[in-house]
């Protein structure tokens, strides 16, 4: 695997690759990888000719400076699990190198923004939209891979490449789980043993709101449900919990819901806020 810090090398080393017509896949991460992260890269790998890896805590999609702080970092790690599945290419730059000065655009992803994360962590889509055209750029993939687990960054990231015309093809991979169904998530490093036994409570709840709404219950019944599942443990405290639109994640407020449809759920778990969804298709 060749692993850059600087642009001007990544950017060498690509075009001499696509010059011998090689077609290049892209993962973009923040690290701290997990099963979840590496089932991105063997996708890519299997697609793809090249199959880039980038690691980059970025800044500018955090609104809590506590977060960013706080947010794990293991690049050896990091480095021998790209290794072993079978990634091309890792691409780690400094601040320095991907903000050489302090950045002011705007991106404005209208009304995807303003629900679930977005009305949660302001700022934060503005940031994703920032680092990831900039990567864009600077690898120039033919193929990007995200994963489903952040729904709403997968249908920003949609606009992104139609609104600016990255000649992209974006690829939506499925949440991977642990075996009692919590989502991989570099933040579950942050769960004392006690709070990563009930942190399952989240997908539990997703899945009893599932099998109401597919039973003709109602969305308030199901946000009855979630709730209530969710006070079996004091660590555990709800942010959101919506039925949405797969379209515009506009939610549905109450009555009957048909297919397609995505609940999605945040919750703190002792003080690590945790993100999950389902899409029912
Ligand atoms: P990060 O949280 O590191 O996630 C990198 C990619 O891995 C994202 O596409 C995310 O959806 C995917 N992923 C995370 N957990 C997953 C799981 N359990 N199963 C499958 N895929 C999973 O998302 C980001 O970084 C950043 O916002 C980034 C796009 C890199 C921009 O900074």
């Amino acid at each position: 695997m060749q692993v850059f810090t600087s642009i001007h090398s990544l950017r060498d080393y690509l075009f001499q690759n696509r010059q011998q017509n090689k077609t290049i896949g892209f993962v973009p991460t923040m690290g701290a990888l997990h099963e979840g992260h590496l089932s991105l890269i063997k996708r890519c790998k299997e697609d793809n000719d090249l199959a880039v890896c980038s690691i980059y805590v970025n800044p500018t999609q955090f609104n809590n400076p506590e977060d960013l702080k706080k947010y794990p970092r293991t690049p050896e790690a990091d480095q021998q699990l790209l290794q072993d599945a079978g990634c091309d290419v890792l691409f780690m730059p400094a601040d320095t190198e991907m903000y050489p000065a302090p950045v002011n655009l705007k991106m404005d992803f209208g009304n995807l923004e303003t629900v679930l994360e977005g009305k949660f962590r302001p700022g934060h889509f503005n940031g994703v939209g920032i680092v990831v055209s900039k990567l864009f750029h600077m690898v120039q993939p033919d193929a990007a891979y995200f994963g489903q687990k952040d729904l709403q960054q997968c249908l920003v990231i949609r606009r992104l490449i139609q609104d600016l015309s990255f000649p992209v093809r974006l690829l939506i991979c499925p949440t991977m789980r642990e075996s009692d169904g919590l989502a991989m998530s570099s933040r579950n490093r942050r769960l004392s043993s006690a709070q990563r036994t009930v942190a399952p409570l989240l997908y539990q709840a997703l899945e009893m709101a599932h099998a109401m709404l597919d039973n003709d219950g109602t969305i308030e019944l199901a946000k009855k449900t979630v709730a209530l599942h969710l006070t079996k443990s004091d660590e555990v405290e709800l942010e959101y919990f919506e039925v949405v639109n797969t379209d515009d994640l506009s939610s549905f407020i109450e009555g009957k819901v048909q297919a397609p449809y995505a609940l999605c759920i945040a919750a703190f778990v002792g003080g690590v806020r945790l993100i999950d969804n389902i899409l029912v298709e």
